[in-house]
């Protein structure tokens, strides 16, 4: 494995865009415009809102609310989890699942996500020569039975409502239809089989407690038989539910380990307190969003995403994934890069890999690297962790992009 992952940006699918603009497009302009802002007012509130708060009540979404998220977050959180599924196919590139559970699936980011790397030629448009769109299949051409049941867990109907909309868009035939339920112990629960793909988006750090967050990792967890991915906001409350999850004892005594973004031998996330393990994904914003977010000129968004990927049932002895992952953007300078690097058995380091003293491949591929990538070529550390913390305050659009002198 020394491959480093895709490179962004993300494109979010023209045909979900269409989507959205049929969606839209009653209602007017300029109350979605005042909508997205009181959304994002409150999704920013929330930031500074501890979980242990008693002010801390969960996010409602009213039917506005969810038109305003589908324009401003959807195609982000799309993004997101496009960028947290890479890690799942980076550890078994094989990996066909039978059963999609997308939990707390608001209006499918979750789902749509995992169809569009699975038959991305059903995202697919027919222009015409001026561009105009002509036609699209949807899924209307695929055989339903090489499609992964789809579960939906949604308590609110609008985002529920919205889910539907959008499968109906894509012209779903109606045997792949997400199964819909409000909970996973609600009125069809006790039907619900695991699925080996459980995806939980921006759901944790909208709850109202740790209770709370709790049971709904241990749901997540309990209905998955490989793979869990949960994703939040790249902020240190977003980070704290990751790392509560990927730590807690309980979890692993279900049989899970964390094997993406954290090397999988290292049991206890390294990250210093003051520090969060984040990472950032660069988005194509699709013109629905440039309408109706701020700064319209704006044609790419760095999306900051905290994430971890859970699987079940694997040995320690696995050793294949078991390498270091880079922690905050590359320092690209002349002659050497600097990678903060989580190793497996080593804490959070520091490595330099300049021109003249590391093999020409293991330069090259830092040279290429960036943030999230795994990184197969290290020097074995001691086992005494450094202190070093990985310092976020670095100019990221100065280290990431430089290009190297000669
Ligand atoms: C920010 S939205 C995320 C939607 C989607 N996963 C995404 O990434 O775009 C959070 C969703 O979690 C849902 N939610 C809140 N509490 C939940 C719970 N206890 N169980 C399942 N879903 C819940 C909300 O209704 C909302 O649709």
């Amino acid at each position: 494995m020394s491959s480093h992952l895709p490179r962004g940006p993300h494109k979010f699918p023209a045909l979900l865009e269409l989507g959205v603009n049929a969606l839209i497009k009653d209602y007017p302009v300029h109350w979605l415009k005042r909508d997205v802002r009181g959304l994002a007012e409150r999704l920013r509130d929330r930031q500074s809102v501890n979980i242990d708060s008693e002010r801390r009540t969960s996010i409602e979404y009213s039917a506005r609310d969810v038109l305003a998220y589908i324009v401003s977050r959807f195609p982000s959180t799309f993004g997101a989890v496009t960028t947290a599924l890479q890690h799942v196919w980076l550890d078994d590139a094989q990996f066909a699942p039978k059963q999609v559970l997308d939990f707390g699936a608001g209006t499918g980011a979750g789902t749509l996500s995992v169809l569009s790397r699975l038959f991305p030629q059903s995202f697919w448009i027919d222009h015409d020569d001026r561009g105009d769109v002509v036609d699209f299949n949807g899924f209307s051409k695929v055989p339903p039975e090489h499609i992964p049941r789809l579960v939906q867990i949604e308590p609110n109907k609008h985002m529920q409502s919205a889910a539907r909309f959008f499968a109906s868009f894509l012209r779903f035939p109606d045997s792949m239809m997400p199964l819909q339920s409000t909970s996973l112990s609600g009125a069809v629960g006790s039907a619900i089989a695991p699925s080996d793909l459980s995806i939980c988006s921006y759901v944790l750090n909208e709850l109202s407690s740790q209770d709370e967050v709790k049971s709904v990792i241990s749901d997540v967890l309990g209905n998955t038989t490989k793979y869990a991915v949960f994703i939040e906001p790249g902020t240190p409350g977003g980070f704290s539910s990751i790392r509560q999850l990927r730590d807690d004892p309980s979890f692993r005594a279900m049989g899970f380990v964390a094997v993406a973004p954290c090397p999988r031998s290292q049991l206890t996330c390294p990250m210093g307190s003051g520090s969060w393990c984040h990472f950032s994904t660069r988005l194509e914003r699709p013109m629905v969003q440039r309408r109706f977010k701020e700064d319209f000129s704006r044609s790419l968004e760095d999306e900051r995403l905290s994430f971890v990927v859970m699987k079940k049932e694997i040995s320690l002895t696995e050793d294949a994934l078991d390498v270091p992952r880079i922690l905050g953007p590359p320092l690209k300078r002349s002659g050497h890069v600097v990678l903060d690097l989580c190793h497996p058995k080593g804490g959070i380091q520091r490595q330099i890999f300049s021109r003249s003293s590391v093999e020409d491949g293991a330069y090259r591929y830092a040279r290429k690297s960036k943030w999230g990538d795994p990184m197969p070529f290290f020097f074995p550390v001691s086992s005494v962790p450094s202190k070093l913390e990985v310092d976020r305050a670095r100019s990221e659009a100065e280290v990431d992009e430089e290009p190297e002198s000669h």
